[in-house]
């Protein structure tokens, strides 16, 4: 049988934004994908290298205003990484044209409308479309994502979170009460300049925002975690402004259903339920996650402890909020849904320091 080696071509709108940024740094070192077309809004008619100009010289491109049409002529798949709201009209659009579909937005990733409603309010999106759509968590629903054609890639907090407690919750270890305390790096919040991100604003010191259920994230941590768990989970999420620009660490307590079971069996559980996967290491027993570990790559590190004191168990995630959390899970996802190897274009270690 001869390896196919044409290449895909592959449109990116809401390129001049972090998370488009980060899809074309990707794409670049990707051995099959070719960009056929740079989208944004206001950016529209610039070249690429002077809007980020750590593109000068490698790509060598101007992004256009987006047009449908245009786009599906162009490109068999697309990246939509604009802002929630926008992204569901660019999305439908592409979908109803035949292209294959990765949204990073949150416009498709709640399985029920009125939940979504109840979170983000505005335009209804239509059933059909959100029905079409896999939850693009590959280590869950690898499955579903084989040959689909509407991905909605998860959010970068609930990526953290459910890769850390999951398994626990789906093997009956812990309670369905979590508590989730994660911190983010500023670049999670995107490229829009808004002040309490500006640099003396963020830079040392470090607070909690969106507390106590504010977060819309906390929706998707309820829906995947009581679909893992097999009975409703309602998560506690506590996220925090970390004086970074990227990387999520997140602290995931639960309450053990055995106060007597040793760390060894979450940590064998974890390790169990994520053998043979190319992005997750379960860290060895006493090494602990740290963002700058996974910086600029797709990669999770994990581990996981026990306070018999408390009465409690803490399993920890490190991922890169830009990679894992947006860009690499979304090329993922596309690799698995066109039946490349999942791990092309995405087997780069971390920038480290
Ligand atoms: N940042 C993260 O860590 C992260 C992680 C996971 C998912 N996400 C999600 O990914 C999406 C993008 O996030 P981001 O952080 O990259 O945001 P961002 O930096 O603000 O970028 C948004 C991009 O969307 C473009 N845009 C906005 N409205 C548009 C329209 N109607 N037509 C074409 N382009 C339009 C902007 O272009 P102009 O600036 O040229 O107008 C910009 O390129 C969001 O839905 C976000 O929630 C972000």
């Amino acid at each position: 049988m001869t390896q196919e080696t044409t290449t895909i071509p592959i449109a990116v709108v809401g390129a001049s934004g972090y998370v488009g940024a980060e899809l074309l740094r990707l794409l670049l070192g990707h051995p099959r994908a070719a960009i056929a077309g740079i989208y944004a809004r206001s950016s529209a008619g610039q070249p690429l290298a002077q809007v980020l100009p750590h593109f000068a010289g490698r790509l060598e491109r101007t992004i256009e205003s987006f047009d449908a049409a245009a786009v599906a002529e162009r490109a068999r798949v697309a990246f939509s990484a604009l802002p929630h709201g926008e992204s569901v009209q660019v999305v439908s659009a592409l979908a109803e044209r035949g292209v294959t579909v990765l949204d990073l937005s949150a416009d498709l990733r709640l399985r029920d409308p009125e939940v979504h409603a109840s979170w983000y309010g505005g335009v209804p999106v239509s059933l059909p479309l959100r029905q079409r759509a896999v939850y693009g968590l590959p280590e869950l629903y690898r499955r579903e994502l084989a040959g689909a054609k509407l991905v909605a890639v998860p959010g970068c907090y609930p990526t953290g979170a459910i890769l850390a407690i999951a398994p626990l919750l789906a093997a009956g270890l812990v309670q369905p009460d979590i508590i989730v305390d994660a911190k983010s790096g500023v670049s999670g919040a995107g490229h829009a300049l808004t002040a309490d991100h500006l640099y003396p604003e963020v830079t040392e010191g470090i607070r909690a925002y969106k507390v106590a259920g504010a977060h819309r994230h906390t929706a998707e941590m309820d829906q995947e975690l009581s679909l893992a768990a097999g009975q409703r989970v309602h998560v506690m999420f506590t996220p925090h402004l970390a004086p970074m620009s990227r990387g999520i660490l997140s602290c995931v307590y639960a309450t053990p259903r055995n106060p007597d079971l040793a760390a060894g069996a979450y940590h064998e559980a974890l390790r169990e339920r994520w053998k043979g996967e190319p992005f997750i290491t379960v860290l060895p027993p006493g090494q602990l996650p740290d963002t700058s570990h996974v910086r600029g790559s797709n990669r999770v590190h994990l581990s996981v402890a026990v306070d018999p004191r408390a009465r409690r168990v803490l399993a920890i995630s490190a991922i890169d909020n830009m990679g894992k959390g947006a860009a690499g899970q979304a090329i993922q996802c596309m690799n698995i849904a066109l039946g490349l190897p999942e791990t092309a274009g995405l087997d780069g270690v971390a920038a480290f320091p």
